[in-house]
C-alpha cells in the first residue's frame, strides 16, 4: 500500500506503468495483495445503530461536498442538474456569466418544487402559480402583481446552496447557506490524480438508479474489497481478473484499487520494454460516497468512467445507488451504444451480485438478535480505513 502525500502534476503513463509493475510483483509474489498492518474487528452496531445513521445523515450527506455532476452535463447557460439524493431538493445551473449557482429546487412563494428535468431553459417557471426565476435566482416574474405589491422582490430569490466547480467536477453541499467549498481542501493529496483524469472532458451516456434494502455503508463496503470477486461474481467480472490481485493507495480519506486482468500474464517475465500497449485503469473511491472506475476498456484509448454514489435512504436499512456511465466526449470509437451496454452490465452485477449479498447481510444484522464482530481481514483495508473515516467524521468512535 502507498500513501500519497505529494502534490505535483501527474503523468498517467508514467503513473500506470508504476501501477503494473507493483501488479506484476503481485503476481510474481506469494502476497497477491497489499495488506493493511493488521485485523480489525468492526461492531454490527456501526450499521444499525440510528444515533450514527442520524449522525451520518447531518454530518456527512449535509456537511461534506457532494459530487454532483460533471462539467460537460451543465456546459451551456441554463443547463441544469437537479440532486435530490443527500436530502433536500437542489438544482445545479449554469448562468448567464456561465458560473454554476445552485439553489433549493423550492419556490419561494408556497414551496412547490420548480423543476423535475434537467432540459436547459432560460429561466424557472414555478408550475404552481407561475412566478418565474432567473438562472441566476432572482424572482423575475409574478402574474398578478399588484396583488403583491409591497412583497421584497430582492429577498425572494431562490435559496442559495453552496456549489464550487473544480477541474470539470461539480460539488455541492446539500444545505442552503452560500459558503465557499475549498475543493483542493476537501480532495487533499488525491487532487492531482483528478486533474489528470480530466473528469471535465466526459459525456454522459447513460444513468440509473439502484436501490436496496440494506444499510448505506454494506452497499459502500461491497466495492471496497476483492475478496468476494472469486465468489460473488465467479462467472462474471471474476473470470477475468486474478483472483485477490489488488493495490491499494491511500489519499488522505481517498483511496485508489487496481486489481490484474488476466492479459497481466504476458507481462510476468517479460523485460518491461516489451510490454504491450495498456492504458491507465483504476478504481477510485472519493469519501464519503464516491466510486469511480475509469478503464480504457473498448479501444485501448477511449477513457470510459462509470461513476457511482451511494446514499442513505429514507431509513436506516435502505439505500439508493446512482450510476452513471460517461466516455471521453467526441470518441467515436467507443460508441455509445456499446458503452450503454456496458452500464447495463454493470448495473445488472452490482444489483444481482453485490447487493443481493448485502441485503442477507443487513437481514442477518437487522434483526437485534446478536452484535457481533466481524473480523475485516487485512487485504479488507479499504474497508477498515473507511469506517474508521467515518466515525471520525460523525465523532463518534467506533464502538
Ligand atoms: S408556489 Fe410557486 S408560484 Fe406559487
Ligand atoms: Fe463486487
Amino acid at each position: 500500500m502507498q500513501e500519497e502525500t505529494n502534490g505535483g502534476a501527474i503523468d498517467l503513463e508514467a503513473e500506470w506503468r508504476g501501477m503494473q509493475r507493483r501488479l506484476v510483483e503481485r503476481l510474481k509474489g506469494g502476497q497477491k495483495s497489499d495488506l493493511a498492518d493488521g485485523v480489525v474487528d468492526l461492531d454490527t452496531r456501526v450499521y444499525t445503530d440510528e444515533a450514527r445513521f442520524a449522525a451520518e445523515r447531518q454530518r456527512i450527506f449535509r456537511e461534506e461536498p457532494m459530487l454532483v455532476a460533471f462539467s460537460r452535463e451543465l456546459a451551456e447557460p441554463g443547463d441544469r442538474v437537479v440532486f435530490d439524493a443527500a436530502g433536500p431538493p437542489i438544482v445545479v445551473i449554469r448562468g448567464a456569466d456561465r458560473s454554476l449557482r445552485a439553489f433549493l429546487n423550492m419556490c419561494t412563494h408556497r414551496g412547490a418544487r420548480l423543476v423535475n428535468d434537467c432540459k436547459p431553459s432560460k429561466g424557472l417557471l414555478c408550475p404552481f402559480h407561475g412566478w418565474t426565476f432567473a438562472l441566476e435566482g432572482e424572482l423575475s416574474g409574478v402574474p398578478l402583481a399588484q396583488a403583491f405589491e409591497g412583497i421584497d422582490r430582492k429577498a425572494l430569490g431562490l435559496v442559495r446552496v453552496p456549489v464550487a466547480e473544480w477541474n470539470g467536477m461539480v460539488f455541492v453541499k446539500a444545505q442552503p447557506g452560500e459558503d465557499q467549498i475549498d475543493v483542493e481542501a476537501f480532495l487533499g493529496p488525491i487532487a492531482p490524480l483528478l486533474t489528470a483524469l480530466d473528469l471535465g472532458s466526459l459525456d454522459k451516456v447513460r444513468a440509473d438508479r439502484l436501490d436496496l434494502r440494506a444499510n448505506w455503508k454494506l452497499a459502500l463496503d461491497m466495492g471496497r474489497e476483492v475478496y468476494h470477486v472469486p465468489f460473488v461474481h465467479r462467472n462474471t467480472i471474476g473470470r477475468n481478473l486474478h483472483a485477490n490481485v489488488a493495490i491499494f493507495d491511500c489519499y488522505g480519506r481517498h483511496n485508489r484499487f487496481s486489481g490484474a486482468s488476466l492479459d497481466f500474464d504476458e507481462l510476468v517475465g517479460t523485460p518491461e520494454e516489451e510490454w504491450p500497449e495498456m492504458r491507465y485503469q483504476g478504481v477510485h473511491y472519493l469519501f464519503p460516497n464516491v466510486t469511480l472506475s475509469f478503464t480504457h476498456v473498448f479501444d485501448g484509448k477511449t477513457p470510459v468512467v462509470t461513476m457511482s454514489r451511494v446514499f442513505p435512504g429514507d431509513s436506516i436499512g435502505e439505500a439508493m445507488t446512482l450510476m452513471a456511465t460517461y466516455k471521453r466526449g467526441g470518441a467515436d470509437a467507443a460508441p455509445d451504444e456499446q458503452v450503454a451496454a456496458l452500464h447495463d452490465a454493470v448495473l445488472g452485477i452490482v444489483g444481482s451480485e453485490d447487493y443481493s449479498v448485502a441485503e442477507t447481510v443487513w437481514q442477518n444484522i437487522s434483526n437485534g438478535a446478536q452484535h457481533m464482530k466481524f473480523p475485516l481481514g487485512r487485504n479488507e483495508l479499504l474497508v477498515q480505513r473507511y469506517h474508521r473515516d467515518v466515525a471520525e467524521r460523525i465523532g463518534m468512535p467506533l464502538p
